[in-house]
């Protein structure tokens, strides 16, 4: 039989994914670690977690773990999450660069500046945001809570940071509250255009569409959901419809079809790509699990503020 040089490839990269996802339980086992994976990470890390979801998911597996060792597979922002609600875990961050553009762009002093503003507004923060804004907010919301965490405050005004694409969303869906708008916004949901979700709509009639409220509002106003990638998981399965467009990091794509095989999934663009959530793969896990890098931590003061916020939303929700 002439095997081509595309199939010894593919060959050899699920020799190499085996012989190391192998290898990677043994030492998950021997470190007593669990292994948590963000929606949009590369498709082997998924298959290799033991937890997949979206930020509210994650935060929530993580407050119960019983393991000494989360390996979180995702970014910066949501490995410092877990190191907040498990102060006495190691928390480790296979690839040290795996930032958050949009949680990078809040920062400290500019927060403080609008508390100086807005003195009556509460201080709700999305959970893309680092240890030290969290900290100075009032509660966290993710993509899948943030209408109720805003609906759940007393104060009629609300800063919001750092997605202006969520906030917006927010303000249709609480008329009654003024929501003061941060102008962050993510670099990989900004890049579909409404152009893009009109044609993708016109190739598939029949498709229902499904956006992430970090979209920016044009794409919004086509959607027939708009939801976390938690949010997107349970629409699916319980839509009678059977084809879908997603307006999401393509990584979602992998688990939507794993739980859906019946179900056709389609993307708008081929630009719905997150560089740091693809900077994780098998072999800087099997480091981090070697080596036990990189260990994240927040400072014990930052900790103990960041953690109200997030336990505020957890009690929300
Ligand atoms: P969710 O998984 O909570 O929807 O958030 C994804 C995200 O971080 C988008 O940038």
């Amino acid at each position: 039989m002439i095997v081509s040089k595309e199939d010894q490839k593919i060959n050899s990269d699920e020799k190499y994914k085996k012989k190391v996802t192998a290898k990677i339980k043994e030492l998950q086992k021997k470190r007593n670690a669990i292994i948590l994976a963000h929606n949009y990470q590369r498709d082997e890390i998924q298959d290799i977690a033991d937890v997949r979801g979206d930020s509210l998911a994650l935060a929530r597996a993580a407050k119960d773990i019983q393991q000494e060792t989360i390996v979180f597979c995702g970014v910066l922002f949501m490995a410092e999450s877990a190191a907040i609600l498990n102060p006495e875990k190691l928390v480790l961050l296979p690839v040290r660069e795996a930032g958050c553009p949009l949680a990078e762009m809040a920062t400290v002093e500019k927060l403080r500046q609008y508390r100086v503003s807005y003195p009556d507004a509460a201080v709700v923060c999305y959970v893309n945001s680092a240890a030290e804004i969290k900290a100075e907010s009032d509660i966290c919301c993710t993509s899948s809570n943030a209408i109720k965490v805003v609906q759940s405050l007393p104060q009629k005004r609300v800063i919001f940071l750092p997605d202006r694409n969520l906030a917006r969303y927010v303000a249709q869906h609480v008329p009654e509250k003024e929501i003061i708008i941060w102008p962050g916004f993510c670099i990989t949901h900004m890049r579909v255009t409404e152009e893009e979700v009109l044609k993708a709509k016109k190739e598939h009639p029949e498709a229902a569409l499904v956006a992430h409220p970090e979209c920016e509002p044009e794409v919004l106003r086509h959607a027939d959901c708009v939801t976390s990638t938690g949010g997107m998981f349970s629409y699916i399965k319980s839509s009678p419809k059977n084809e879908f467009i997603i307006t999401t990091e393509q990584g979602m794509l992998y688990g939507l079809k794993k739980e859906n095989p019946d179900k056709l999934f389609f993307l708008p663009s081929k630009h719905l790509i997150c560089a740091n959530m693809k900077l994780t793969t098998l072999g800087w896990v099997l480091n981090s699990l070697e080596t036990l890098v990189y260990e994240v931590q927040v400072d014990t003061v930052l900790r103990e503020k960041a953690r109200g916020a997030l336990d505020r939303m957890l009690a929300v929700t």
